[in-house]
């Protein structure tokens, strides 16, 4: 599909992104190339990184990869420092990095919690740290003219309520929600630095749907298929969050999933609503103390 924004919006402007080399990561790694973007890929697989960075110079997009793992500290320190030495500055860092499995509570082992807590959540935090010499209001490479840099932490929506087999990354991108707010307003006071999230819904064609979604259940009508999104709905909602459209956003995660975190199944026809709600709004006027609580309580 086509941009709704002009090509340039990110003319200039140098990104860093974990998780890069595929599915959302690396949708966001090319809309922001189109728009005039430099890329930095972070990720763990040297071969995913190198055909990322092939497909993204194949579209005439700058772009490099640096292999390393987010819960590694000395990693992200090593990848921070290789694209300020390529690219002369950082502006943006995406922290699209993420750990998931499909797993009952009662089956999941410590060990298992913790791995996805230290990818979603302590690397996130560790790829912040490790960026805020460089992303800050005249950090390395920045000129005077420059303002703050921008973070992006990619979230879900399953912790606003609570969500079947998923007890680690709900818990870890809560954190990685308080992250951003946290961030927003520490760094945003002192640095002039923006964070922001996006909390994605299922997105076709991507490494997590088909983790939480395997082909086994997909024919199994629990998402409707016109909920499905696609990458690009993200990468839309990341460009949107990172150029000047977004200027006066700060600490906000934005939900981009069609309505899909809310969905509840209709427990009563349209129809009887219609007539139900006219008689007990009735029944209310003429028994008011019927719905009124007991008198002892009061
Ligand atoms: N069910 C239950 N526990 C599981 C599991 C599963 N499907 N997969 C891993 N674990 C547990 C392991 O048993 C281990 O715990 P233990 O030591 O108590 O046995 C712990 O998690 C770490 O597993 P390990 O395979 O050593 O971790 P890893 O670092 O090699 O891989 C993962 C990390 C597990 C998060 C892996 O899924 C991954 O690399 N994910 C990245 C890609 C991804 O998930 N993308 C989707 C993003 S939405």
């Amino acid at each position: 599909m086509e941009s709704p924004y002009k090509s340039d919006i990110l003319k200039g402007k140098v990104a860093l992104l974990t998780g890069g080399g595929s599915g959302i990561g690396f949708e966001i790694s090319k809309q922001f190339g189109l728009h005039g973007a430099s890329i930095a890929i972070m990720g763990r697989r040297q071969q995913v990184i190198d055909s990322a960075v092939s497909d993204l110079h194949s579209l005439g997009i700058q772009a490099d990869g640096f292999a390393g793992d987010v819960r590694k500290q000395e990693d992200a320190k090593r990848v921070v420092e290789s694209t300020f030495k390529r690219f002369g500055k950082i502006d943006i860092l995406v922290n699209a990095a993420a750990g998931n499995f499909l797993v009952s509570a009662d089956d999941l082992s410590p060990n298992g919690f913790k791995t996805v807590m230290d990818i979603d959540s302590v690397g996130t935090f560790t790829m912040c740290r490790e960026s805020l010499e460089y992303i800050k209001k005249g950090g390395k490479g920045k000129s005077s003219s420059d303002g703050g840099g921008i973070i992006l932490n990619i979230s879900v929506t399953m912790h606003y309520t609570a969500y079947w087999y998923q007890i680690h990354v709900s818990a870890a991108k809560a954190a990685v929600d308080a992250i951003t707010r946290n961030l927003a307003l520490e760094w945003g006071t002192e640095y002039d630095i923006r964070v922001n999230g996006i909390a994605p819904g299922p997105i076709g064609d991507t490494p997590g749907m088909s983790k939480l979604l395997p082909k086994e259940i997909r024919d199994s009508q629990y998402i409707e298929s016109n909920k499905i999104g696609e990458k690009w709905d993200i990468a839309m909602a990341a460009i949107y969050l990172v150029s000047d459209a977004g200027k006066y956003v700060n600490g906000s995660t934005l939900v981009v999933d069609g309505g899909h975190w809310f969905d509840k199944p209709r427990y009563l026809p349209k129809d009887a609503v219609k007539q139900l709600s006219r008689v007990v709004e009735k029944r209310s006027r003429q028994e008011p103390s019927g719905l009124a609580p007991p008198k002892s309580k009061l």
